[in-house]
């Protein structure tokens, strides 16, 4: 693979924060990217570096909570690639961090971040699943989940839907990886670390470059991570 990351990769939430990032340092290193987002006429940025790398990234859009958007994406990266090589499950949202506490928690609120965060993903590597597998061995799938999602540090307060909704993005990552594992397709979690994003803030402690610098850590942590 020389110093290529992986052939054929799907992103979604490529439109900001980390997403973005991987934008930037994926274009180079990938044969294929499918960069996806809501709404790519309002991704300027994305757009650009689309522009700057036309053979190497395609944006569409992809709303991981609509089951159609999914299969249209699947329709798109078969016709286009045949086959993945890494899916980053990427997109996300808060539902309120802090002032989402115990005595508030809204069953609205807590239901779309529950869709977005672990429902999205998991239908996502369900639908991926035969592409993934074209490929042959050692196709990747990694849901960005958070520490916020363990379940033995439930301190701090806030944050309640988000962390019951990465919690069970973890439960779904072994899930998948369960299901996946006999066709060769290696289904891991990763925590980013605290980024400086609009989901981080900005006392995060970590850039977006920063962490997304070290992306072949994650190819090497999740081969090893097996
Ligand atoms: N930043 C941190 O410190 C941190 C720490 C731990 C884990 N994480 C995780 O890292 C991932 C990226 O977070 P971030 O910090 O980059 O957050 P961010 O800056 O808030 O970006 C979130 C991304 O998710 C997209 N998104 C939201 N709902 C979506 C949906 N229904 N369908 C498709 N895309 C959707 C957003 O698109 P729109 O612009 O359309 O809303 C945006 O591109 C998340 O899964 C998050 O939980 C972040």
């Amino acid at each position: 693979m020389s110093n290529r990351f992986a052939r054929h990769v799907l992103l979604t939430g490529a439109n900001r924060g980390l997403g973005l990032e991987w934008v930037r340092q994926l274009a180079d290193r990938v044969e294929h990217l499918f960069a996806t987002c809501r709404r790519p006429d309002d991704a300027q940025e994305l757009g650009r570096l689309a522009d700057a790398h036309p053979e190497t990234v395609t944006v569409f859009p992809l709303d991981v909570v609509e089951p159609e958007a999914i299969t249209a994406a699947v329709e798109r990266v078969e016709e286009k690639t045949g086959a993945l090589d890494l899916l980053i499950n990427n997109a996300g949202i808060n539902g309120g961090g802090t002032s989402d506490r115990f005595g508030t928690v809204d069953a609205d609120t807590m239901t779309q971040v529950l869709r977005v965060n672990t429902v999205g993903p998991h239908l996502m590597t369900q639908a991926f699943a035969d592409v993934l597998q074209t490929g042959g061995e050692g196709a990747v799938v990694v849901n960005i989940t958070s520490q916020l999602g363990s379940i033995s540090r439930t301190s701090g307060g806030g944050w309640h839907s988000y962390k019951a909704s990465k919690a069970a993005l973890n439960m779904c990552t072994r899930l998948q990886a369960a299901e996946l594992e006999d066709g060769g397709v290696i289904v891991v979690a990763m925590h980013p670390g605290w980024v400086r994003t609009d989901m981080g803030g900005s006392n995060a402690r970590l850039s977006t470059e920063k962490i997304c610098v070290g992306h072949d850590r994650v190819h090497r942590w999740a081969y090893t991570g097996r």
